[in-house]
């Protein structure tokens, strides 16, 4: 029989960027050679012992094996509201303000089916997390509206003619990939301004890298404005990307719509994981981390350091910033011979048009491989004629 099947036509999207520099890594991989691999934000830390901990003793907890709720635990939502006010000094209701989730790619999906209607205008930095334009605005039949970064504004957007549109989702993504740029106090207080007069709009503020910060803590926007709602996930800060858990917090009416979406597709975050979360929330005194997380930062740190002073003997310009573990470097104008040329040496990197039109030109490099590693990749680049 002939096969007649065509997908949906919301599928008609590039190749996932990611998905294809993972399908090249594997063939180089499958024919032998070796592969330094810097393309991927998948920390090689491992969690703490006591996250760990907490899964394995929850597995033989009963209520392990039923459904959980699909806003998630009472329990682990008062976790979430107490740290929140002890990092942030923010006071969120854990009743009405917070919402558990299947880590924060889901929920930046989901949010645009709770508030987006098809034909609506959805702002999306660029460069930026490809998940926002692709399943947040075409998914859901959106207007993508592109909000340009750029070096010369520290990656931070002009968000001055937003008010002049109607935008009905917005997302912003502080401590920030792919460029590591953080949003100034200005910047935040500005925003949530804007938030703040245009209430139809809802701001989806990311903060999956809220902990993974070298100098002071990032801001969460909810200290500006009560009127947003933020996403927040274990896997940077716990270096657990494969718990596949984090929450989201804000605004009720937001959060509740949120909530609603989630009742209808899932069914809630596995129990053993949402206490993995609230192990790492608890261990935190205020603005302070379990150590665990400084030395992990420490690490990171120290790598991207150290490739951005290879890179710059070398002379090509790098993004100096104190978050997230990215390190992103200017090229030139096309940075995609450069990302090919490498490839053939054994590296894999992300080049910046993969999150954008505005990344072209840059190249993204995640320091979450062994110093051993970035030190080679530091070689492969220097004894490329670039
Ligand atoms: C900016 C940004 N937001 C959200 C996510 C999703 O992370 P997770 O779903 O693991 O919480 C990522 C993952 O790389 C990211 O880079």
């Amino acid at each position: 029989m002939k096969n007649v099947f065509k997908p949906a036509s919301r599928l008609n999207l590039p190749v996932y960027p990611f998905a294809d520099l993972e399908r090249k890594a594997s063939a180089i991989r499958n024919s032998g050679k070796s592969l330094y691999n810097l393309s991927i934000g998948d920390p090689d830390n491992v969690p703490p012992d006591f996250v760990v901990d907490a899964v394995k003793k929850t597995l033989d907890n009963p209520q392990s094996h039923f459904y959980p709720s699909s806003r998630g635990d009472q329990e682990v939502r008062k976790s979430v509201a107490r740290w929140f006010k002890g990092r942030f000094s923010v006071s969120i209701n854990p009743e009405t303000q917070v919402c558990i989730t299947i880590g924060s790619k889901e929920a930046l999906c989901q949010i645009a089916k709770a508030v987006v209607n098809p034909g609506d205008i959805v702002a999306v930095p660029d460069p930026s997390y490809p998940v926002y334009h692709r399943a947040g605005c075409q998914f859901v039949g959106g207007r993508c509206m592109t909000i340009p970064l750029s070096v010369e504004n520290n990656f931070l957007p002009d968000i001055s003619s937003i008010s002049d549109y109607n935008v009905k989702l917005l997302y912003l993504n502080y401590p920030n990939n792919p460029t590591g740029a953080e949003a100034s106090d200005a910047f935040l207080s500005e925003l949530g301004k804007l938030v703040d007069n245009n209430p139809e709009m809802t701001l989806a503020y990311d903060m999956a890298y809220s902990e993974m910060y070298f100098c002071s803590p990032p801001r969460s926007i909810l200290e500006f404005t009560p009127n947003a709602i933020e996403f927040h996930s274990l896997s940077k800060m716990a270096s657990a990307t494969g718990y596949r858990i984090g929450f989201a917090v804000g605004e009720p009416e937001r959060i509740a719509a949120l909530i609603k979406v989630k009742e209808e597709i899932d069914s809630g975050a596995p129990y053993p994981f949402q206490i993995a979360l609230s192990a790492m929330l608890n261990a935190y005194n205020g603005v302070k981390p379990p150590d665990e997380l400084n030395v992990d930062r420490k690490i990171y740190q120290n790598r991207k350091l150290s490739l951005a002073a290879s890179l710059e003997k070398l002379g090509l310009s790098v993004y100096h910033s104190n978050a997230t573990f990215y390190l992103w470097f200017f090229i030139g104008k096309d940075e995609m011979p450069f990302i090919n040329k490498a490839l053939e040496k054994g590296l894999l990197l992300t080049p910046g048009s993969g999150f954008g039109k505005y990344g072209k030109g840059w190249v993204r490099a995640s320091v979450t491989a062994p110093h051993t590693d970035i030190e080679a990749a530091a070689n492969i680049i220097a004894n490329m004629s670039i």
